[in-house]
């Protein structure tokens, strides 16, 4: 099938970068991003390219090179549809928070959604393209909504799973490891092949089943998060033995078998991918009774639970036992640098924990608003909102978050925090000054040099 007009339904995260950077590369390509979210769409829309929804390095000049010309957001859902031959559905793909499955399987209702929309309205041949992460065996779902119209149309579904990481996402756009893409038609699977050949070498193009494409996304998702919970494993048995974690991720990153990416050790994991996808593949593992294979990676999410925990117990620990009424600076919010996305980061249940204890704690982050702190904060429900608002304060310069306060706690590993004065950030503090590093980032030698009381992971 020609392809000449596409649709994206749902400009988040993945929907808008992906998009941009196919309207990019794809001039003769006429692209719509769909939404229902009017605000979002607005900010998609704004005049002024720094108020985009979404940070991502270099996201804004691309989106300005395509942006009403073959690019467009819109919340007619329906027109846009109606008027391609091709429909990603790339809407959230959240974990469950009801009813069977609840905090395990993913949530596929807006997928549905989408999929009934497309069956109503569409009047013409379509291929529909699964963006979303999904569980193996969705597209099954999706064909018996599509099919089921009786009146005539043909939908052929591709599974086409984003690689992306937030933070890095136009660069991975660019230069994708692999793309992905899982079909029954060989047509539709090489109309979509069409799409990406326009910037990504055909090798790097890899076409597969419906079934082990689905699957391969949560796989290697379970993978990246895996290796993040065995670092920090080992990082727990750094701090108790003596041993090193960097040198020891050095030395076993330099065996091309394991190799150096992915062993950083930090607070914890987060990311709105990490967690959602291993709990989907926990579920989905313990529905066909495989109880050995849920356990196994059910346990990469326990250890990183544990490591987020200890790190706000060790804080605690260290001073002195209590934090109530104490002022402890968080330096980053976002689950990770160069993003303004704050879903599942550690930052969240560390302060979380520490509210619990009474701390006062004061929050600096490049990129992430004060609504979003406190939004985050009061869908754990924890506390109430006053109290919420009570014990965090939002500051917009890193200094007067450290100001007087008896520790500081770096939650995310934004490069900016490695160029601060912080021999000037000492002298704000109460004294002992302590540093808990969640992220390794800054140089233990130099901080005690300070004058610091330094902690960082598994040294
Ligand atoms: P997101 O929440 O940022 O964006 C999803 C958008 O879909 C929202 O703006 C929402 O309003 C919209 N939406 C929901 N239902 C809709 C409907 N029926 N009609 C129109 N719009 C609708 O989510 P995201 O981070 O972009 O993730 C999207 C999918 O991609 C998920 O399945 C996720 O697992 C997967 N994924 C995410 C990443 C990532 O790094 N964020 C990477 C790879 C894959
Ligand atoms: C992840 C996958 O990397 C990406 O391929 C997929 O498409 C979506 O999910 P993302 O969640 O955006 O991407 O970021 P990622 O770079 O994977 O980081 C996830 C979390 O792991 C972050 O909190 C990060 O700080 C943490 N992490 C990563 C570590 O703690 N140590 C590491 O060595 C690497």
């Amino acid at each position: 099938m020609e392809i000449k007009n596409i649709c994206c339904i749902g400009a988040g995260y993945v929907g808008g970068p992906t998009m941009a950077v196919i309207a990019k590369k794809n001039p003769h390509l006429n692209i719509t991003i769909v939404d229902i979210n009017a605000d979002r769409i607005a900010a998609w829309n704004h005049p002024d390219l720094s108020k985009l929804p979404i940070y991502e390095p270099g996201l804004a000049d691309i989106v300005k090179d395509t942006r009403g010309e073959n690019l467009f957001f819109s919340t007619d859902v329906d027109s846009a549809i109606n008027n391609s031959e091709m429909i990603f559905i790339s809407v959230n793909t959240p974990t469950k928070t009801y009813g069977k499955g609840k905090g395990m399987a993913a949530d596929l209702k807006y997928v549905e959604l989408c999929a009934r929309n497309i069956a109503k309205v569409a009047k013409t041949d379509k291929i529909v393209v699964e963006k979303s992460t999904l569980p193996v065996r969705t597209a099954e779902a999706i064909k018996s909504i599509l099919h089921n119209t009786g009146n005539g149309i043909n939908f052929h579904i591709l599974s086409n799973p984003e690689f992306l990481a937030e933070g890095t996402a136009v660069t991975d756009l660019l230069n994708p490891d692999r793309v992905l893409i899982g079909g029954e038609s060989e047509e539709a699977i090489e109309s979509l092949a069409k799409v990406y050949s326009s910037w990504v070498p055909e090798n790097n193009i890899l076409r597969t089943n419906l079934w082990s494409s689905e699957l391969s996304k949560l796989t290697a998702n379970a993978f990246l998060a895996q290796r993040v919970s065995s670092i920090n494993a080992i990082s727990e048995l750094c701090e108790s033995t003596g041993a090193n974690v960097n040198e020891v991720a050095r030395a076993i990153g330099m065996d091309s078998r394991i190799g150096s990416k992915f062993l950083n050790a930090s607070v914890g994991f987060g990311g709105s991918c990490f967690q959602k996808d291993i709990l989907n593949l926990v579920y989905i593992a313990r529905s066909y009774s495989l109880n050995e294979v849920a356990d196994y990676w059910e346990q990469v999410i326990i250890m990183n639970d544990h490591q987020k925990r200890r790190f706000s117990d060790r804080l605690i620990k260290t001073l002195y036992n209590t934090v109530s009424g104490k002022k402890i600076a968080m330096f980053g919010w976002a689950f990770k640098k160069d993003t303004n996305d704050t879903r599942e980061s550690a930052a969240i249940y560390v302060a979380d924990h520490l509210l619990n204890e009474q701390a006062n704690i004061s929050i600096y982050d490049p990129k992430v608003s004060e609504e979003r702190i406190l939004t985050d904060l009061n869908y754990l429900n924890t506390r109430t909102e006053a109290e919420n608002r009570n014990g965090v304060s939002y500051t917009a310069l890193p200094l007067d978050a450290v100001k007087d306060a008896h520790a500081i706690a770096i939650m995310t590993e934004w490069d900016e925090f490695k160029a601060y004065d912080w021999q000037d950030i000492y002298n704000q503090m109460q004294k002992p000054a302590f540093i808990f590093d969640g992220r390794n980032l800054l140089n233990k030698q130099k901080m005690d040099a300070i004058g610091f009381e330094y902690y960082s992971i598994g040294q």
